[in-house]
């Protein structure tokens, strides 16, 4: 039977999980795959982890130099997280042949040409379900089960801590601040927000989904972004009660020749197959030319779940006599392949003073800017009231001029918010 030895850069939580699956089914693996994989090198700063783990002391390596030079190491899987020293690391496996499996979303979509090409200069492979929807099968989807389609447009949930936030904020009324320290004192937060409520997460996730779906390399800076940190309670109700929910969305298109690619919140029709995806859970809604649509759901993140993405790469890559390559990640989409005014239904929600011609003056700017109005509220009957529109499809960029000339209107005291519709 064929023997692969396994390294684990980092026994933390996914690194943690990752050994603890391969230890338990080992067995299984071999009866079911026909390999035996074992952890043959482990590399941490904490001993303790390796014991707890029931793993020879003896594995334990103390560089990576060491592991580069083990020839009972067939495959480096690193679970460090951060661009280095995991990216260099890395680099050295590959120069000396051995495959990686990773899920460190942000090193990857950075470094993706660089790896590639370090893989196909040893013959070695690169795999990295894991760094994109956790548990959820989604790149070998795209790899290996799409090949009779043309992507035509990727929606996606695929950051755990905001939908979280976004469906405690949407269940209980709270502020985004309640619910942000709350899911940071139960642990679903880091201390450190930004990488996930801004956005970036999912924008390094959707680089990679979006890479794989349209056959050329999309950079992460081309992909548009806003975070959910100004999202309120009062316009979560108001979305609620005109049939929306809100997400955090990843949403990729393509149209005539061009793709359009953009993170952020948006009110979701509470019919769409996304809108019922809640707590820390993920999901990603394809569509291609002969499926039609496909979605997958399940855990973004968690020892077990984000071990399960790298124990698949690893037996599949143990499974491989050549490895697939991905010439096209050198080719790389520029901002001419961008639709950056792309279209969308809108909601806006502003403060104006209850005077005649107020609506009239609103009206105009969205006329001059050809912008039409689906359905317009006024809430209640005070001196200052809140006006609530939701247009019809418009281009970003005529939606943003109207706004800021109807944020400059004499009898407009505030706009408050201006969310994406996604029906
Ligand atoms: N921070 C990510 C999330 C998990 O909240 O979904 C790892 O990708």
């Amino acid at each position: 039977m064929k023997k692969v030895g396994v390294a684990i850069l980092g026994l933390g939580v996914v690194g943690g999980g990752t050994a603890r699956i391969l230890i338990d089914r080992r067995q299984q693996i071999k009866e079911e795959y026909g390999v035996d994989v074992e952890i043959t090198a482990v590399l941490d700063l904490k001993k303790e982890r390796v014991l707890d783990l029931g793993l020879d002391l003896k594995i334990l390596a103390s560089s990576m130099d060491e592991i580069a030079l083990n020839p009972n190491v067939d495959i480096v899987v690193e679970c460090m997280g951060g661009l280095e020293p995991a990216k260099s690391f890395l680099l050295k496996a590959l120069e000396a042949g051995k495959s990686i499996v990773t899920s460190n979303k942000e090193m990857f979509c950075k470094s993706w040409p660089e790896l590639e090409a370090a893989a196909a200069k040893t013959g070695a492979g690169l795999y990295y379900e894991a760094t994109t929807g956790g548990g959820m099968p989604i790149i070998r989807t795209m790899t290996q089960a799409m090949q009779a389609n043309n992507i035509l447009e990727i929606k996606a949930i695929i950051n755990g801590t905001t939908n979280y936030i976004l469906t405690r904020m949407s269940q209980e009324g709270a502020s985004y601040q309640d619910i942000l320290k709350d899911a940071q004192a139960l642990g679903y937060a880091e201390a450190n927000p930004v990488a996930d409520v801004e956005g970036y997460d999912s924008s390094y996730k959707l680089s990679i989904l979006s890479s794989l779906a349209f056959n050329k390399r999309l950079p992460v800076d081309l992909i548009y972004r806003e975070g959910i940190t100004k999202l309120t309670a009062e316009d979560i109700a108001i979305g609620k009660e005109l049939g929306y929910v809100v997400k955090l969305l990843a949403i990729a298109k393509q149209k005539e020749g061009k793709i359009e690619a953009r993170v952020h919140p948006v009110f979701l029709s509470k019919d769409h197959p996304l809108a019922n995806v809640n707590d820390a859970f993920n999901a990603v809604f394809v569509v291609g030319d002969a499926v039609g649509d496909i979605m997958l759901y399940g855990r973004g993140a968690g020892a077990l779940p984000t071990g399960s993405a790298i124990v698949s790469d690893v037996v599949f890559c143990a499974r491989q006599e050549v490895h697939a390559r991905y010439s096209e990640m050198n080719n790389c989409m520029t901002a001419d392949d961008i639709i950056e005014d792309f279209e969308s239904d809108y909601y806006l929600r502003l403060n104006a003073r209850d005077v005649s011609g107020v609506i009239a003056d609103i009206a105009g700017v969205f006329k001059k800017h050809n912008v039409s109005i689906s359905q317009m509220r006024q809430d209640r009957n005070n001196e200052i009231i809140p006006i609530i529109f939701v247009t019809h499809k418009t281009r970003e960029k005529a939606m943003k001029a109207a706004v800021e000339e109807i944020a400059a209107l004499k009898n407009v005291v505030s706009v408050e918010n201006l969310i994406r519709v996604e029906k």
